[in-house]
């Protein structure tokens, strides 16, 4: 199963990442987390990871490389990718949670990011996804990667909407995109909610935007602590409502474990 986490820059992606990666290893799940945003590389960190791993596109010679490659199908030598077969610094173990770097923007003038979204979907295709394994991406931010057909092989979208209102106008740009690259299982989480009125508030815009919320993660001291600290967050109120997340998911993907 694969669980693309998207929205607004900021809104909280990599916060619900960490949630479900960690629900989904509480559950006995094997869980591989695709870090394929460019720009930011502080999730490692909420994993509890000490570094980060080694981008794959160094893997494949790094980003100039790769665009002399870009109009060609076949970016990877093979058809299938086995999480096992990717070289250690590259592929990041802690027990049942493994995590890789698509590529990080690291210079000025570097160039735009187009090449990263190439090999996030490739990657996303190649990838093999095993009975009992999970693979939960941290998606850039915006709907950019839409366009660049990351979603290709996603079967599930979770939008992360917080309260300001631009957060709900990229929530309906995405949800109409992910649909409408048919998709059929996109919902909204909730993130950073102050409180229950202002829960009821969003979900009737969502509902009115045709976006089912499936889960609400209420504004956590803790979350926010551990982010200052660059640390993993405790597990609190977050943790459980993240739990009816992910039953929510396995039941409309029709599984009994987070595979
Ligand atoms: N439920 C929450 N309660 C309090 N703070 C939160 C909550 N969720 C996220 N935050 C805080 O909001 C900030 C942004 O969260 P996070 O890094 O998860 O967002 P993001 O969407 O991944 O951001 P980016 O687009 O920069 O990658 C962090 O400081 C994080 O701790
Ligand atoms: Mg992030």
């Amino acid at each position: 199963m694969k669980i693309s986490v998207c929205a607004k820059g900021g809104s909280g992606k990599s916060t619900i990442v960490t949630l479900l990666a960690n629900e989904a290893r509480n559950r006995g799940s094997r869980v591989l987390i695709v870090d394929s945003d460019e720009s930011n590389s502080g999730l490692y960190r909420m994993l509890g990871f000490e570094q980060p791993p080694i981008p794959l596109m160094e893997l494949i010679g790094g980003k100039a490389s790769l665009k002399k490659i870009m109009g060609k199908p076949d970016i990877f030598a093979a058809d299938k990718i086995p999480v096992d077969d990717i070289p250690p610094g590259y592929l990041l173990k802690n027990g049942n949670t493994m995590l890789v770097s698509i590529g990080k923007i690291l210079q000025s003038l570097e160039g735009c990011a187009c090449p990263m979204g190439v090999l996030s979907r490739e990657f996303l295709k190649k990838v093999v996804v095993n009975d009992g394994e999970v693979v939960i991406i941290d998606m850039e931010a915006g709907v950019e990667h839409f366009g660049r057909g990351v979603e290709t092989s996603i079967d599930n979208v979770l939008i992360v909407v917080e309260p300001p209102w631009e957060s709900m106008e990229v929530a309906a740009k995405i949800h109409g995109m992910s649909s409408g690259s048919g998709i059929k299982n996109t919902w909204a989480v909730l993130n950073k909610i102050p409180n229950e009125e202002m829960r009821q508030r969003l979900e009737a815009e969502l509902d009115k935007r045709g976006i089912k919320v499936i889960g609400c993660v209420y504004l956590d001291q803790e979350i926010f602590m551990a982010s200052v600290d660059g640390r993993v967050p405790k597990q609190g109120a977050a943790a459980n409502e993240i739990k009816g997340v992910m039953n929510f998911i396995l039941a409309k993907t029709g599984e009994t474990r987070a595979n």
